[in-house]
C-alpha cells in the first residue's frame, strides 16, 4: 500500500465530550499516557486547586474551572495515529461543541457514574446525537458509589434517544467495586485500586471466567449472584450488538471503568479503535470526497484568537478531509476565490504547538489566519473547486445591547466585536442602517456573554456596558424585497440587520411571531440565515 494510503488508514479522529468534572481530562490524560505522548499523569491537568487542562487557554477558563475553547491532541497507539478533539465542558458552548463534532468521525462521551446524564448537559450530549457519528460511552468513577448500571443505560437511552450496548458490566461500585465483566471475552477483569496518578497499569490477559470457582471467592457470594443474574439478563434480553447501528450513531457501546485509577481505560481504547473506522468520506457541492483522493481538501471548523498572548495571533483549525498536506504547499481558498500558501501549519499537542511538515486526511492542523477565513470555508488543491457542506449556525436565544464605555475606543470596539463574531463565539446585529456605536449581541448560552465581556476588556482593551434585552427568538426575513417600514409588528418586536446586511426580527415571544405572520401577507421568516 502506498505510504499516504497507509497513513490515512491508520488515522482515528474523535471528539471527547462530558459534563464538567465527569473525568474527561483524566481520561484524555490516560490515553496520552498509553500512547507515550506524555510520560507522567498530571501533565495535561493543572495542579490541584487550579483545575484546568492545558487545553484550556483562556484565563476565564482557569477562573471558572470550565473549558471554553476546544483543543486538539494527537498521539500514536498500537500503530494507530489518533487525533482527540477536546470540547468545552459546558452546554452554553454547545455550538462550539457541534462545530468540533463536524471535524470528528466519532465521539466519546464521558459520564459520571454517580450522576448519569445531568440536566445542564443534556443539550451538549444532544448535539452529539445530531451528527449521526458513532458515540462511545465511558461511564467513569466506578470506584465511587454509583447509580445502578441499568438506570445509567436507561438514562442515556431516554435522554439521548439512542440505544446502548454494555460492552462490559460492573461488579459493585464504590468501596465494593470489584471489577468488570468483559462480555465479549467472557472474563472478569479484577479491579486493583491504585494510588491517584499511578503509572500505566498492565491489563491482565485473563483474570477470571464467570464459571471460575475462584471468582465467587474473590468477589463474594452476593456480588457473584448479582453478576450471574445480570449477565443472564443482558445476554437474554434486548441488548443486541449491531455494528451498523454503532457506525450510524444509533447504538452506543458502553464501557464502565475508572479513569483515575487506570481501570478499564486501555480495554476501552482498544475496543474503540477496533470498532471505529478510518476517516470518513464527506459530502461536497461536487459529490462525495473520499479521504484517499489524491487531491488535498480541508475545511475550517474553528477559528481561535489569541491563543498565544505574546503573539496575539489567530489560528484557523482545519480538518483535512482528503489527501496529504505538505508544508508550503499551495492551496485554493474556495470562498476567498484565491490561491494561497498556508503559513505556519501547526499541530497542537497538549501544551505545545509545533510546526509540521506534513499531515494526512483525518488530521487537524492549525494555520495562521490573517483574517480571511470564516467557519465552514473550504481549502483544496488548486482547481478542485469543491465546497464542503456548511456548518450551521445555532439561532441565538439570549440578547444584550452592548456599548463601549469610552467612545474614543470605537475602533477597538468594532474590531473586537467583529473578530469575536467571526470566530463564531457570538453573533452581532445592529439597528437598521446604523453604525456600530451600539450593537446587539446574540448568544446561545449566557456564559458566552461573560467570555465576550472578558475578551473585549482583556484582549481588545475596551470596557463595555451590557444590557440584557428581553428577546428570545430570532427570525431572518427571507423575502428578497421588503419594505421594512410597512411591516405590521407588535411593539416589542425589533428590526435589525446582521453583519452581512440581512434583515431580521427579534421577538420576545411566540405570540409576536404569529402576529407578524398573520398581519403581513407573504412575509417569509426563517430560523437560520441563508449563507
Ligand atoms: P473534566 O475534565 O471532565 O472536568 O474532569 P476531570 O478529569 O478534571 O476530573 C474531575 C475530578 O474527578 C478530578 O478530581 C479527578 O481527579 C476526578 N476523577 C476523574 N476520574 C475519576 C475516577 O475514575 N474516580 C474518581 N474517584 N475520581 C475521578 P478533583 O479533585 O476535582 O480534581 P483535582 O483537584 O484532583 O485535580
Amino acid at each position: 500500500m502506498p505510504d499516504t494510503k497507509k497513513e490515512i488508514e491508520r488515522r482515528r479522529t474523535f471528539a471527547i465530550i462530558s459534563h464538567p468534572d465527569a473525568g474527561k481530562t483524566t481520561l484524555t490524560e490516560k490515553f496520552l499516557l498509553y500512547g507515550g505522548a506524555i510520560t507522567l499523569a498530571g501533565m495535561v491537568k493543572g495542579k490541584r486547586n487550579s483545575r484546568h487542562a492545558v487545553s484550556d487557554w483562556m484565563e476565564i477558563e482557569k477562573q471558572r474551572g470550565i473549558s471554553v475553547t476546544s483543543s486538539v491532541m494527537q498521539f500514536q497507539y498500537d500503530g494507530y495515529c489518533i487525533n482527540i478533539l477536546d470540547t468545552p465542558g459546558h452546554q452554553d458552548f454547545s455550538e462550539d461543541t457541534y462545530r468540533t463534532l463536524m471535524a470528528a468521525d466519532s465521539a466519546v462521551m464521558v459520564i459520571d457514574a454517580s450522576k448519569g446524564v445531568e440536566a445542564q448537559t443534556r443539550k451538549l450530549f444532544k448535539v452529539c446525537v445530531m451528527r449521526d457519528i458513532p458515540i462511545f460511552t465511558f461511564i467513569n468513577k466506578m470506584d465511587r458509589d454509583s447509580l445502578s448500571p441499568y438506570d445509567l443505560l436507561d438514562d442515556i437511552e431516554k435522554e439521548l434517544g439512542i440505544g446502548t450496548y454494555p460492552m462490559n458490566w460492573p461488579i459493585g461500585s464504590g468501596v465494593d467495586f470489584k471489577g468488570v465483566y468483559d462480555r465479549e471475552k467472557g472474563e472478569v477483569l479484577m479491579f486493583e485500586p491504585e494510588g491517584e496518578n499511578a503509572g500505566r497499569k498492565e491489563v491482565k490477559e485473563q483474570d477470571f471466567s464467570l464459571e471460575d470457582a475462584a471468582l465467587k471467592q474473590a468477589i463474594g457470594d452476593s456480588l457473584y449472584t448479582t453478576l450471574a443474574d445480570d449477565v443472564e439478563l443482558l445476554d437474554g434480553a434486548g441488548y443486541e450488538f449491531d455494528l451498523e447501528k454503532v457506525r450510524h450513531g444509533k447504538l452506543s457501546p458502553v464501557f464502565f471503568g475508572s479513569a483515575l485509577t487506570n481501570f478499564g481505560v486501555e480495554p476501552f481504547l482498544e475496543s474503540f479503535l477496533k470498532l471505529t473506522t478510518p476517516p470518513l468520506s464527506r459530502e461536497t457541492s461536487h459529490g462525495v470526497v473520499d479521504p484517499q483522493d489524491d487531491a488535498f481538501s480541508a475545511f475550517v471548523f474553528k477559528i481561535q484568537a489569541n491563543m498565544n498572548k505574546a503573539h496575539r495571533d489567530r489560528i484557523a483549525f482545519l480538518r483535512i478531509c482528503s489527501g496529504k498536506f505538505e508544508k508550503g504547499m499551495e492551496v485554493e481558498h474556495v470562498q476567498g476565490g484565491r490561491k494561497m500558501k498556508l503559513s505556519q501549519p501547526q499541530q497542537l499537542m497538549a501544551q505545545s504547538r509545533e510546526i509540521i511538515e506534513e499531515a494526512y486526511a483525518g488530521d487537524i492542523i492549525g494555520v495562521f489566519d490573517p483574517g480571511v477565513f470564516s467557519i465552514g470555508d473550504t481549502l483544496c488543491s488548486p482547481g478542485k473547486k469543491i465546497r464542503f457542506e456548511g456548518i450551521p449556525t445555532f439561532a441565538p436565544e439570549l440578547f444584550s445591547l452592548v456599548r463601549q464605555k469610552d467612545t474614543m475606543k470605537r475602533k477597538q470596539f468594532v474590531k473586537g466585536a467583529t473578530q469575536i463574531a467571526q470566530e463564531g463565539a457570538i453573533q452581532i446585529f445592529q439597528e437598521i442602517d446604523s453604525g456600530m456605536e451600539e450593537i446587539i449581541v446574540g448568544v446561545v448560552g449566557s456564559l458566552q456573554f461573560d467570555v465576550f465581556q472578558y475578551r473585549m476588556e482583556n484582549e481588545y482593551n475596551v470596557d463595555i456596558y451590557m444590557q440584557t434585552l428581553p428577546f428570545q427568538f430570532i427570525r431572518w426575513i427571507d423575502n428578497e424585497e421588503i419594505e421594512l417600514k410597512k411591516l405590521n409588528l407588535t411593539s416589542d418586536t425589533k428590526k435589525v440587520q446582521d453583519t452581512k446586511g440581512r434583515y431580521l426580527l427579534l421577538f420576545s415571544n411566540q405570540w409576536s411571531i404569529n402576529w407578524a405572520l398573520e398581519h403581513n401577507e407573504g412575509l417569509l421568516l426563517s430560523e437560520f440565515s441563508r449563507s
